[in-house]
């Protein structure tokens, strides 16, 4: 065997050896946070350099709601609420904050304005309430959600905004009844 070859083949075993490993120390992230460069958002303090990095900056908001629409869309495939375990968690932060390195947002926002333990899924989340059965359970089947978001929010900012007003008054009722 040529040497070059050699070498081609030594990476290629290397290569695939280290594929093998990776499952066991990163958990992919399940959601596709593409649509951070598809849905029209623009946020000019996220890309100011004289903003004041803090997770209370305006930027902030605007990071922690384009993540909640990859949240959203975990649970609409997973009918869980948020992440299995830290580290998912850990490596949705990081293809998110691929994505928004894409547009050319600095990439201290991620970790100023997002932490990976907000995300990760236990029973102390919201009362209890971890899975979509679970909030089933409390709000019952027929709430104004089901009738105001399901169709596609990237289409229409107007259902968006439907969609929202559903979600807070439902959450409202929903938490009147557990309390
Ligand atoms: C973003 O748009 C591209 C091109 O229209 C499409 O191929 C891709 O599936 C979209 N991604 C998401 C996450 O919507
Ligand atoms: C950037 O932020 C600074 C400080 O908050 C502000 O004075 C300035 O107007 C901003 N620039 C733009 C282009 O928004
Ligand atoms: C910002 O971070 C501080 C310190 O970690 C924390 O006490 C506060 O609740 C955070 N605020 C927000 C809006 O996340
Ligand atoms: C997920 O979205 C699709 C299309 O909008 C919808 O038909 C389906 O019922 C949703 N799944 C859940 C669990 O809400
Ligand atoms: C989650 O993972 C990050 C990065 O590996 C680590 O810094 C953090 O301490 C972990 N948190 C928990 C609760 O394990
Ligand atoms: C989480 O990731 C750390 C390294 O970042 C690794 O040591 C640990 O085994 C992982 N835990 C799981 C459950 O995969």
């Amino acid at each position: 065997m040529p040497s070059s070859n050699f070498s081609l083949f030594t990476m290629h075993i290397v290569f695939v050896f280290s594929l093998s490993m990776v499952p066991l120390m990163i958990l992919a992230c399940p959601i596709n946070f593409g649509y951070v460069r598809n849905i029209t958002w623009y946020d000019p303090s996220c890309f100011n350099a004289s903003s004041i990095v803090s997770n209370e900056s305006q930027c902030c908001h605007t990071i922690k709601s384009l993540f909640s629409l990859g949240l959203a869309q975990h649970l609409n495939v997973s009918s869980m609420f948020l992440l299995p375990d830290n580290n998912t968690s850990v490596s949705c932060l990081k293809d998110f904050q691929v994505e928004l390195g894409s547009l050319e947002v600095p990439t201290h926002w991620v970790s100023t304005c997002l932490d990976s333990e907000y995300f990760v899924s236990s029973p102390s989340f919201c009362d209890r309430i971890e899975s979509l059965d679970d909030w089933f359970s409390i709000v019952g089947k027929e709430t104004l959600i089901n009738s105001y978001c399901k169709d596609n929010l990237y289409h229409s900012n107007y259902r968006c905004s439907n969609c929202l007003t559903a979600i807070r008054s439902t959450l409202q009722n929903g938490l009147m009844l557990i309390n």
